[in-house]
């Protein structure tokens, strides 16, 4: 396959977006983020990839806590205003409707339907980003989203960002069982 160099850049991914929230000054702020992953599931730990100078992390430093929220499609335009916009010029506290769990602290967004209560743990800096790290005391689901008691993708149906730039994408097909369809590739 002929191969074009595009330079030096990150490769280009569909990420989930979530939605990071913190009580900023008391009153909740949320910032849209693309660049997330999970570090550990023991403890289950997350980190958030974000731009220096955040409005929510101010908050997260403030009460060492946040949240991680997992919109659905349904909430592409929220989470798109929660991303062109900083708390600094704008008051984003009713971008959703906020609840808290047992931090106390971390304003968790009612309208996406997962929810991860998190305690900032470090900070890992870097030159043009930090490296946010939370952990997780609570995931909060959506009753309507739970199969068999577990999170089930379909029905959260994630928002998707298509980097760089967009769009947004909703989930498609699924295409084969993982930590399955590869145990016989080896053997062919
Ligand atoms: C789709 C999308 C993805 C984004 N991803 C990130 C990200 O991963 N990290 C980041 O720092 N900012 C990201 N942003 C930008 C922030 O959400 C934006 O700067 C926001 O206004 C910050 O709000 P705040 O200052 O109130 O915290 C993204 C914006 C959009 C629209």
């Amino acid at each position: 396959m002929d191969k074009v160099k595009l330079g030096a850049m990150p490769p280009q991914l569909v990420l989930p977006v979530v939605v990071m929230g913190a009580n900023v000054e008391g009153r909740p702020n949320y910032c849209t983020v693309a660049w997330v992953t999970i570090i550990d599931d023991e403890p289950p730990t997350v980190g958030l990839v974000l731009g220096k100078g955040r409005r929510t992390m101010e908050g997260a430093r403030e009460n060492g806590t946040f949240s991680v929220n997992v919109p659905g499609t349904a909430s592409a335009a929220p989470v798109d205003y929660c991303g062109l916009v900083s708390g600094r010029e704008h008051d984003k506290s009713e971008a959703f409707t906020p609840f808290y769990g047992e931090l106390g602290t971390a304003p968790m967004a009612r309208e996406c339907p997962m929810n991860a209560e998190c305690r900032l743990r470090q900070v890992v800096e870097f030159e043009g980003t930090d490296l946010v790290v939370g952990e997780v005391v609570e995931l909060h689901v959506d009753k309507s989203c739970l199969v068999d008691g577990r999170p089930d993708a379909r029905k959260i149906d994630p928002l998707l960002y298509v980097m760089l730039g967009g769009p947004y994408h909703s989930m498609g097909e699924k295409v084969a069982d993982a930590f399955k369809v590869g145990k016989d590739f080896g053997k062919r």
